[in-house]
């Protein structure tokens, strides 16, 4: 069975994404809204993105059209069933997977392999409430997706090698980098990067430097293309504190849990870019290190 098909459930930026990603590289793409409201909207988000592509001279407007022609968008679940593929890239939440992963087992063809894009929750766990888990796995994309090679194909408990390699074979189809890698909280690159990110917020509290001085010291002096505090706004403080209280919750180790800056960011609800304001304030152009994080944060 080569995969030709594939059903993505949740339309926010990665499912979106990734979807874009797929039909890009010539697959028919099935992106289910997995919350109420209308499906159309989530086909403007993917033409305007494109359309940007286009005005830049990036895309041809046929090319933009056969991709946009290969996505079929919709608020109802079982439109999935006939997918060779599913990816899900619904709520970081462990039962709300769970119960789609119990559903997607019962309604979806037996050889239709059934992976989650998490960041950093147990695919095993996703796997558990399945019949038939040996077609389950992980399939993580990177932020943003249509630009980001790396994909981490991540072997469940029970996941067969038959799979690994389809999800391989696919993944080198859709122009990523894909590398297997075992069921660990936060998989690699999380695993790296989360706490990377907590220790420059830690740097931060101790007064080490300034949130454009630390930011400036990783992009000059080990080539990043973004710092951390820049790199935890665009990815979402929540998403950065979510990721933190997993993988705490699984090492108990005091060194990953989210530091009190970012915990009190995301109560106030500055969760970077999407909201405009997280360790920059995004109002002004170009954004400035957030004001209210110039004292120490009680
Ligand atoms: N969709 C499509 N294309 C995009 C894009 C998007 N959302 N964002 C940027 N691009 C493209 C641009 O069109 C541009 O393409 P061309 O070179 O062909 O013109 C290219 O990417 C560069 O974009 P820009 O010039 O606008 O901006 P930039 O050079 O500052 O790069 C960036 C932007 C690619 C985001 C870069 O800053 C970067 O790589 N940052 C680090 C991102 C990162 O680390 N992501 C991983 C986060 S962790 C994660 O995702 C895991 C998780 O589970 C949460």
């Amino acid at each position: 069975m080569t995969i030709s098909k594939v059903g993505i459930i949740g339309t926010g930026t990665m499912g979106l994404g990734v979807a874009q990603v797929c039909a890009s590289a010539g697959h028919d793409v099935i992106a289910v809204k997995a919350t109420p409201g209308p499906a159309e909207k989530a086909k403007d988000t993917v033409a305007k993105g494109l359309g940007k592509m286009v005005e830049r001279g990036k895309m041809e407007a046929a090319t933009r059209d056969a991709i946009l022609g290969r996505m079929t968008f919709t608020g109802d679940e079982n439109a999935v069933t006939d997918s060779d593929l599913v990816i899900e890239s619904i709520i970081e939440d462990l039962e709300t997977k769970k119960a789609l992963f119990r559903r997607l087992d019962q309604v979806c063809r037996p050889d239709t392999l059934l992976t989650t894009n998490t960041s950093t929750l147990s695919v095993t766990a996703m796997m558990s409430v399945c019949q038939k888990r040996d077609r389950v796995a992980g399939l993580h994309f990177f932020n943003p997706a249509p630009v980001m090679k790396l994909v981490e194909v991540i072997h469940g408990f029970e996941t067969s090698d038959e799979t690994l390699q389809k999800l391989e074979t696919f993944c080198n189809g859709i122009n990523k980098d894909p590398v297997i890698v075992q069921d660990t909280t936060g998989f690699i690159v999380n695993r790296l990067l989360v706490p990377y990110m907590l220790n420059a917020i830690r740097m931060l509290e101790r007064g080490t430097g300034a949130i454009e001085t630390i930011d400036h010291a990783m992009k000059a002096g080990a080539a990043h293309p973004m710092g951390p505090f820049e790199l935890a706004d665009y990815i979402g403080l929540d998403v950065v504190e979510a990721m933190s209280m997993n993988i705490y919750m699984d090492v108990r180790h005091e060194h990953h849990a989210p530091p009190h800056t970012l915990t009190r960011l995301v109560q106030l609800g500055y969760l970077g870019r999407k909201t405009g304001k997280g360790f920059y304030d995004y109002s002004a152009k170009p954004p400035v290190q957030n004001p209210q994080l110039q004292r120490p944060v009680i």
